[in-house]
């Protein structure tokens, strides 16, 4: 049967994850893994988790199945979450949610979905995450990309994205990054989103919206605009969310699929879909992350705490790419570094080559992901020097 299976190189950032572990130079700088880090390096279980888990665990009494769309109450408080409360959208049923193996079950999830519906095409801005176009075309649907970012420039291409959009039409998908995009950090603005709705709104396309950094931009409520404005504004709508980053749940694979039919009676009949397809490929999700995850938004003292150590995250972020832009501005770099500090989330794009980004690694022990994603994440007190003037001996 598998004689002629070939073998498969390692996936291309969980391999490089690998390949820094096993490095033993003492001065190797890992820019890769796309994981919040500490200055000291460290991935931390968050303190409203480890309460909540352990409330879990005390309350547990059976390891029955769950229903199939998660832990009880984890998909509506992730919908007030992001739709807020007073939603009309959700108050009104248009709304549904179902609990997925995190942000690429519930991107895989949608994939499936619109593999059985009209679809002529998905469509998302070049470059993207560099597991979308795998996730979503085994299942079956046609991907297409259009320009998104400059990278020689570091900054979006928007007349160029626009121009890709315009051509859309009913049958399409545009994928969108909610926030922090990945790889770039550059996410649009309110005007530019405006002007998508509107588009969407006369072309019938429907946007697709990638939400794995939920608060790690600008903050809880920020970060769900553009959602919030879409879903309002809009007759259909897809959401895949993670709980990966904003909850630190990584390993216990946590997110969501999130959509917005026409009627609440489409919402319905999605709802239904998304659990019969969800059946026939993982039959439910694990239960353990949804339940810390409800755990926490039903207390109110939990997701206060939950909501200031997510706060201290993103600003930790926000201190990094600070740091990075003002100690680039003391070399050579100039201000050529600048952009890291416009920009959201864990990642930027460096403008360099792959044999650059190779050399790096080779040569100087610094790991950043193909394309010249980096993660700021990676940067403390004690490499930022170093990384800078090896940047600055790339970079011009
Ligand atoms: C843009 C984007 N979408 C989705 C995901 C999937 O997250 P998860 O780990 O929850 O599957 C990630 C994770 O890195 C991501 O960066």
């Amino acid at each position: 049967m598998f004689e002629k299976t070939e073998l498969l190189p390692p996936d291309p950032i969980l391999g490089l994850s690998k390949i820094f572990r096993e490095d033993p130079r003492e001065n190797k700088i890992d820019l890769g893994v796309g994981v919040f880090r500490t200055q000291a390096g460290i991935t931390p279980i968050m303190a409203a988790v480890k309460e909540a888990q352990q409330i879990v665990v005390n309350s547990e009494t059976t390891k029955a199945y769950t229903p199939a769309d998660g832990a009880p109450g984890f998909a509506d408080n992730i919908l007030k979450l992001l739709l807020g409360e007073d939603s009309v959208a959700y108050r009104e049923g248009y709304c549904s949610a179902v609990q997925t193996p995190g942000g690429c079950g519930a991107l895989r999830l949608a994939g499936e979905m619109l593999a059985r519906s009209e679809i002529g095409g998905l469509t998302v801005g070049s470059p993207t995450w560099a597991n979308h176009i795998p996730l979503l075309s085994a299942a079956g649907i046609s991907i297409h990309t259009i320009p998104y970012y400059d990278t020689a420039k570091s900054e979006i291409n928007f007349d160029a994205f626009i121009e890709g959009v315009r051509k859309l039409g009913p049958k399409d998908v545009l994928l969108l990054h909610g926030c922090c995009h990945n790889p770039t950090g550059a996410d649009l603005s309110e005007d530019q989103i405006n002007q998508l709705i509107e588009i969407a709104l006369e072309r019938g396309f429907l946007p697709f919206i990638d939400t794995a950094y939920h608060g790690f931009a600008k903050g809880l409520e920020k970060d769900a605009w553009i959602v919030r404005q879409m879903v309002e504004r809009l007759p259909e709508v897809l959401v895949s969310y993670s709980c990966s980053k904003n909850f630190g749940l990584y390993r216990e694979r946590t997110g969501a699929l999130i959509f917005k039919g026409k009627t609440a009676e489409r919402t319905k009949a999605l709802h239904s879909q998304a659990i019969s397809i969800a059946r026939g490929i993982y039959s439910m999700p694990p239960a353990h992350g949804g339940a810390i995850v409800n755990e926490i938004l039903s207390s109110t003292e939990l997701t206060a705490m939950w909501k200031q150590e997510l706060e201290a995250m993103r600003s930790l972020v926000v201190d990094n790419r600070n740091q990075l832009v003002s100690v680039a501005r003391s070399t050579s770099l100039g201000n050529r570094l600048d952009f890291i500090g416009d920009q959201h989330g864990m990642f930027s794009l460096l403008p360099i080559s792959n044999e650059t980004v190779e050399k790096l690694r080779v040569e100087q022990a610094v790991y950043a992901v193909g394309g010249g994603r980096i993660n700021v994440c990676g940067v403390n007190e004690s490499n930022i020097n170093r990384l800078v003037d090896v940047l600055a001996a790339v970079i011009v």
